[in-house]
């Protein structure tokens, strides 16, 4: 006896319908695997379960936007899909790039209509912060709130309504007219309504889900009890840069740096005020800033920069940061009390070269290596921006009976999503094929339906349809 399997076809723009008939009989078939521009339903990466140090205390995540396989599974297309621009040019990661840490080795970010007008930040443990405020300057309420802006953005993804732009209506119209992103919806919200509020949640799950913590600082912090106690793994130079950063600036004391970036997560105080870097891309001042992602992952495994430094991208190496920490060179209204001496002035450190090049050497103690080439933070589409969705497993429906006359059809398919359960005398794709029941698939993505073992022999295959638009 056979197995069989019918044709998938791609009548849609590229959305596969595998369809697998079972028989009450031995059953094998094999079927192409995942490839890039291919997106796997049936197995979703594993970004709600990824093991946090139990070091790491601070978590932004709100109380209704908690991490879930299929929700990062669809943030991650859209963070990926340049469609989310008015003329399909820019995507997130145009200006986010995995191998620099989601960030920019451009100065300014190139968008639809222009360039940003601050730096690029890299989108490295966003989710691993006490401040719950994003960008530079803390202008968005929450990372939810924050994802959608660049899309509204006039330079950046041209969905502003405004100077002739199309609006983000349009943008759910668009993205409501193709069928991976109904089918998308469907699996992480049980419906294909796409609206605002729903990108929110998925591209906020997505960004939250990017997390780096196999760093030689974790691998130090993971065998002593505290940052403070020297790390056996490091040497005397990073240890002697790792009391600098930690300890407060005065006699005898530190740089006074983690009074801002707290260890072990390196995320900004939500306190902190400018830090006195206050040029501008293109010239003038900017004294908004009081916002910096965490400080681990400045540099990637290769030791090069993840692009430049601060809001402005000013600081192209390590050692130009400690300079400007090491005589804060003018005083502003916006200008953090710490970096100002208790008396009066602004702060100097007074910092031997060896000193410095301790402190740098402990920074690039903060990088990982996961977090840039991990493929569920890769792009899901092709070379040519192709994406195929694999919405029913490669394995055959198993068959078990269950001794009473039954048997219990099993079957791999994509949690949440529902399928139409199908029979025929006939195993051929012509059919006839009769309607049996609707499945949808579990928690754990499976099929599961109990079918009658009397009568002729019966073949059963699942069916998927996408929603309409
Ligand atoms: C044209 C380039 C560009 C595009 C496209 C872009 N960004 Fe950004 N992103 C930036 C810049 C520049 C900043 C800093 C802006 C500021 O602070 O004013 C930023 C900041 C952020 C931040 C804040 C990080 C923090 O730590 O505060 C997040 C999160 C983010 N972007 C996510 C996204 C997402 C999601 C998308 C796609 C919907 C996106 N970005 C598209 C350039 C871009
Ligand atoms: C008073 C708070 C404060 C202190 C103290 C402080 N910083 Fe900062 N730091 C900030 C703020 C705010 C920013 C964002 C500034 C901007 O770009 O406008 C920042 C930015 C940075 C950046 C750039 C991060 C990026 O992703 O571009 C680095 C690196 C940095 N600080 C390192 C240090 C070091 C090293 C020390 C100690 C010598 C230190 N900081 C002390 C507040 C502080």
């Amino acid at each position: 006896m056979n197995a069989f399997h019918i044709p998938a076809s791609c009548p849609h723009g590229g959305l596969r319908r595998w369809l697998r008939p079972a028989m009450i009989a031995c059953l094998s078939w094999t079927a192409a695997r995942a490839q890039p521009g291919v997106l796997d339903l049936t197995t979703l990466a594993n970004y709600a379960g990824q093991a946090i140090p139990a070091y790491i205390t601070k978590d932004n995540t709100p109380g209704n936007n908690a991490i879930t396989n299929a929700g990062a599974t669809l943030g991650r297309v859209l963070f990926y899909d340049k469609r989310l621009s008015r003329n399909d040019s820019v995507s997130c990661s145009s200006c986010h790039r995995q191998s620099l840490a989601f960030g920019d080795s451009a100065t300014a970010s190139v968008g639809v209509a222009g360039t940003t007008g601050r730096h690029s930040m890299r989108l490295i443990n966003a989710r691993f912060a006490t401040e719950s405020r994003f960008f530079w300057d803390e202008r968005a309420t929450s990372l939810e709130n924050q994802s959608t802006q660049p899309i509204r953005d006039h330079v950046e993804m041209g969905f502003s309504g405004a100077d002739g732009d199309p609006a983000f209506a349009d943008l759910v119209t668009k993205l409501s007219g193709i069928e991976e992103y109904r089918v998308l919806f469907a699996l992480m919200f049980g419906d294909a309504t796409i609206t605002e509020a729903r990108v929110q949640s998925a591209l906020g799950q997505f960004v939250r889900s990017i997390q780096s913590f196999d760093s030689r600082y974790d691998a130090g912090r993971a065998q002593v009890t505290a940052d403070n106690i020297a790390f056996p793994n490091f040497t005397a130079s990073e240890n002697n840069g790792k009391a600098l950063f930690l300890n407060p600036p005065g006699p005898g004391g530190g740089a006074g740096c983690a009074g801002c970036h707290r260890a072990p997560e390196f995320d900004i105080d939500p306190n902190s005020r400018n830090n006195g870097v206050i040029t501008k891309i293109g010239g003038g001042t900017d004294l908004t800033n009081t916002r910096s992602p965490t400080l681990r992952d400045m540099a990637g495994p290769g030791g090069g920069l993840n692009g430049g430094l601060m809001h402005d991208g000013s600081c192209t190496t390590i050692e130009q940061v400690i300079a400007h920490y090491a005589a804060i060179p003018a005083d502003n209204t916006n200008l953090d009390n710490r970096l100002r001496r208790p008396g009066g002035g602004l702060q100097t450190l007074n910092l031997s070269t060896q000193q410095r090049s301790d402190l740098v050497a402990f920074l690039r103690t903060l990088t990982g290596s996961a977090v840039y080439t991990d493929p569920k933070w890769s792009s899901p589409f092709s070379a040519s921006d192709q994406l195929d969705l694999i919405i029913i497993s490669s394995s055959a429906i198993s068959l078990t009976p269950n001794g009473d006359g039954t048997a219990t059809l099993r079957c791999t398919a994509a949690p949440g999503l529902s399928y139409q359960l199908e029979s025929s005398p006939n195993p051929s794709s012509s059919g006839p094929w009769t309607g049996v029941t609707t499945v949808t698939a579990d928690v754990a993505g499976q099929l599961v339906h109990t079918v009658s073992l009397s009568g002729p022999p019966t073949f059963y295959r699942f069916t998927y349809t996408p929603p309409a638009s």
